[in-house]
């Protein structure tokens, strides 16, 4: 049996693509399936077979693999829902193996089923240390493993229903914001604005991940706002300004039950405040305003004045400093962070036309790293 063959057990079906070698998808026989796919890491051939009889009963797609980098080539090409691997795998081991799943970010919530026929507590701390969800010592009794296996599958459904739902947020931040300025890209132009500042403050990742998520999902709340206030091209009266600050308000709400979205609120909240007091909702002050909030209000504003609106026409870019300073000097912006705005744009020619533009080999290195921003997140 090739270790790399999609092979599919269920009632009255058994390996159906056995011989196969290699192939990463299921062979053009196979019928569209629901399966869940369970990938079998273990040095022993008998072992792999043996476990994959005690889940034959469920809806279940293997894939086998017979050492740790098989398993990450294997993944790399064909994402699963559930891995059971051995403790004791040739080459990286099973904890190693463990590790670097877990620390990338398209795996990392992929559960691991850890089994070992090595007895003692230490070495079972090892494996749940190293960031397996479950860990089974052998003897296995068939019971067990398929009731472990099935608690893990519903862990993994519950997450793939929680990704589903916030690209369903984020598609409807795009439309929300589309709504509102008639510009697609300008959520990708702020994601992107926030990171490379975020970047230029040395922040850890998770804050990088917030702003780049703030890019799409700050104005979310705006879709509670009417047509009449939002979409109006003149003045709005006091009333209808405090209608319109309460998009924040409601972003919150919308993001709030996804947990996932936590280190986002603070932008979508406080994306309106002033340095000086004087925005809203919360009229905070200085520092009070969170730091990733103030970066992106200030790249937020830098694009909304970059850019051609129905209202008016897009500034340059010298234009648009200017304003940021100016709002700097009226005690309005963090003025530190537009200064380090206003240099990294001379610096790096960063505009919203460069970054659109798809000319890339023509920008210097630093606008090839910030290109690279997007796919280091996704990684
Ligand atoms: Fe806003």
């Amino acid at each position: 049996m090739g270790l790399l063959s999609p092979v599919r057990f269920g009632p009255g079906r058994e390996n159906i693509a056995a011989g196969l070698r290699s192939p990463l998808i299921l062979p053009s026989s196979a019928e569209p399936t629901n399966a869940t796919r369970i990938l079998v890491v273990d040095g022993n051939q008998i072992n792999r077979r043996l476990l994959k009889s005690m889940l034959r009963a469920g809806n279940h797609e293997f894939f086998e693999a017979e050492t740790g980098m098989e398993a990450m080539d294997l993944i790399a090409a064909q994402p699963v829902d559930l891995i059971i691997a051995d403790f004791l795998l040739p080459g990286i081991g099973g904890t190693e193996l463990c590790r670097r799943l877990k620390s990338n970010r398209k795996t990392q919530f992929t559960p691991i089923l850890m089994l070992t026929s090595v007895h003692g507590f230490d070495f079972e701390v090892e494996g749940i240390e190293s960031g397996a969800d479950e860990y089974l010592t052998m003897p296995l009794h068939p019971s067990v493993v398929r009731a472990r296996v099935n608690s893990l599958l519903r862990h993994k459904a519950a997450i793939d229903s929680l990704e589903e739902a916030e690209t369903i947020l984020f598609a409807l931040a795009r439309a929300v914001e589309n709504r509102d300025t008639g510009t697609g890209e300008h959520c990708e132009r702020l994601a992107t604005y926030s990171v490379a500042l975020g970047l230029e403050l040395g922040l850890p990742r998770k804050d990088l991940v917030a702003l780049y998520r703030g890019g799409f999902l700050h104005d979310i709340g705006k879709i509670s706002i009417p047509d009449s206030i939002l979409l109006g091209t003149g003045k709005l009266t006091a009333d209808q300004c405090k209608v319109m600050e309460l998009h924040t308000i409601r972003g919150v709400e919308i993001c709030k039950p996804m947990k996932s979205l936590a280190p986002v609120l603070p932008i979508i909240r406080s994306h309106h405040e002033r340095w000086d007091g004087s925005g809203y909702p919360d009229r905070l002050e200085g520092e009070a305003v969170p730091l990733l909030a103030r970066i992106l209000q200030v790249v937020d504003i830098f694009d909304a004045l970059t850019t051609k609106r129905s209202y008016k026409a897009a500034f340059t870019k010298e234009h648009a400093m200017e304003i940021l300073k100016e709002e700097a000097a009226k005690g309005w912006r963090d003025p530190e962070l537009v200064s380090l705005f206003v240099g990294m744009e001379h610096e790096v020619s960063l505009d919203s036309k460069a970054l659109l533009d798809s000319d890339w080999p023509e920008l210097s290195s630093t606008m090839h790293s910030l290109r690279n921003i997007n796919r280091h997140l996704q990684d």
